[in-house]
């Protein structure tokens, strides 16, 4: 039987490389999801370009429109309803989600992608930080969003030697085409599979 794709929303504040290879993953069969749609707090950000090269809808939700980051959740909400989002993927969202409502209404259907395996190296420059601790390996973590930083249930880990990298750049740059291909496969999985989560535990069962 023919995979059904799974409706997504991709929630990005930059570059959008991973929004990207989500894109080309679709594009190329190897990922069966359809992006609704792709929000972002940032009116300057690269991945709004990639978006209209793709003919996906661009929804811009700024912080400084909204007295509260709980009334900016509650927006990006209503875009997440008025999609029919089933799955929102965070691809360098720069923003801790924080509106209760919006976990209520999307428990377990939110995962970010961490350039660390968490729990090392939460937060901002997590590659730098590897590289700056002397670490000789380090990788990526796919998890579901919680309230806290980069702190949910793990979904997926990839561990990547980076003994041999002479700066963070290089550091960023090797573990980010990891991330390219783990978050595709991460993604596609959901439209062919379930996700439950025991406490901090994940399992996934194959339809
Ligand atoms: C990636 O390293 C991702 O793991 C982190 O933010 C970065 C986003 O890069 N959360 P891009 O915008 O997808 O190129």
């Amino acid at each position: 039987m023919a995979q059904k794709p799974i409706h997504i929303a991709v929630l990005a504040s930059g570059r959008g490389s991973n929004f990207q290879a989500i894109i080309d993953g679709i594009n190329a069969g190897e990922v069966h999801a359809k992006i609704k749609v792709l929000i972002t707090d940032n009116p300057d950000a690269k991945a709004i370009e990639r978006a209209k090269k793709a003919n996906i809808p661009v929804e811009i939700v700024e912080r400084k429109k909204f007295a509260t980051r709980e009334e900016m959740d509650s927006a990006i909400k209503k875009i997440l309803d008025a999609y029919r989002v089933e799955l929102v993927v965070l691809a360098g969202y720069m923003r801790l989600l924080t509106a209760k409502e919006l976990f209520d209404a999307y428990k377990n259907k939110i995962i970010n992608i961490h350039p660390s395996l968490l729990p090392a190296f939460p937060g901002v420059d997590a590659q730098k930080q590897a590289f700056v601790y002397g670490c000789t390996m380090s990788g990526l973590t796919i998890h579901f969003v919680d309230e806290g930083l980069d702190s949910g249930p793990i979904i997926y880990q990839k561990a990547v030697g980076i003994a041999g990298c002479k700066s963070a750049d290089e550091v960023t740059a090797k573990i980010l085409r990891h991330e390219h291909e783990a978050y595709k496969k991460i993604i596609d999985s959901f439209s062919n599979g379930t996700y439950k989560v025991d406490g901090r535990k994940v399992m996934y069962t194959p339809h």
